[in-house]
């Protein structure tokens, strides 16, 4: 795997395979080793969560950071991606891991001979994401086939949605959406359906946040109660999902929007979870990249 830009480019061998490498540096069965390999993380769109994990992944490993700071860097002055990444790759950086608002900016990165990671770009693909989140479902159930899961919410806007399509549904899981009209995406072929009809039914409950910031007319006409009576998680909406179901959110919450605040950390939540398996995936993610 010389990049890790879409799932879509992933086959089901090697989403399994990152888990698995993912659950071994969790395990402690693999010790991390890219001493001596550079790393760069561009973040031009706000992060916590991936930027920060990657940054405890990349130590874990034991590999140098180039500080690379968006904000102080010569794009700026206006250079462009391209060059940014290509000096980055001619002062000696074995890899990079890129966040853009612009879809696709990857494509034009791949033949340049380093390893990009992306972690996310625009509405595209947040594959890390994604893969963490499988390997808490994993963790979970021990399988994908047969599973149940609704994503609920910012549909149209959500890399995170795309990315989970496309895997959960390679990997045999059946997956249902539930949405606002003016946010559902006509471009992923899921069917669309009322939260409450399935609650009951579904094994993950996978929420996400309300984008407002990719939003063109800003929050007019979003009303955060009437979103929630419709789309979030209440508390008697919690209490009819099925005994070993979970609730997963990619975060930052929304609380109170997309989940009542109380659950956010309730029994059958693996928000937190999902953040701790954020590091060991990348951890995965890092190591098959560059060594390959
Ligand atoms: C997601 C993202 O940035 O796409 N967050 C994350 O990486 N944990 C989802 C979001 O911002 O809503």
């Amino acid at each position: 795997m010389k990049h890790l830009v879409s799932m879509a480019n992933l086959s089901i061998e090697e989403m399994q395979h990152l888990i698995d490498t993912a659950i071994q540096y969790k395990t402690g069965v693999v010790q991390p080793h890219l001493k001596g390999k550079y790393i760069a993380n561009l973040f031009f769109e706000n992060s916590t969560r991936t930027k920060c994990s990657f940054e405890m992944a990349e130590q874990r490993l034991d590999m140098k950071r180039i500080n690379f700071d968006t904000a102080t860097s010569s794009v700026n002055k206006g250079e462009s991606l391209y060059d940014t990444c290509r000096t980055l790759q001619s002062i000696g950086c074995d890899a990079l891991v890129i966040r853009h608002q612009e879809n696709d900016y990857y494509n034009q990165l791949l033949e340049m001979g380093i390893p990009i990671i992306n972690a996310g770009d625009g509405s595209g693909q947040h594959p890390t994401q994604s893969l963490l989140d499988l390997m808490t479902i994993y963790e979970e159930f021990g399988r994908f086939e047969g599973l149940k899961v609704v994503i609920c919410g910012d549909i149209k806007n959500s890399r995170v949605a795309r990315s989970n399509y496309h895997s959960l549904t390679a990997l045999g899981a059946e997956v249902v959406f539930s949405s606002p009209e003016i946010w559902q995406d006509d471009q992923m072929p899921g069917e669309y359906v009322e939260l409450d009809d399935v609650i009951s039914d579904v094994d993950v409950v996978m929420l996400l946040r309300v984008q407002h910031e990719r939003h063109d007319d800003g929050a007019q006409g979003f009303e955060a109660n009437t979103y929630h009576e419709q789309y979030g998680l209440s508390q008697a909406r919690y209490d009819r999902m099925k005994e070993q179901a979970v609730i997963m959110h990619p975060a930052p919450v929304n609380r109170g929007v997309e989940i009542a605040n109380h659950l956010v950390e309730a029994p059958k939540s693996r928000i937190f979870k999902q953040m701790e398996n954020g590091v060991y995936v990348r951890m995965a993610v890092l190591t098959e990249t560059i060594q390959s």
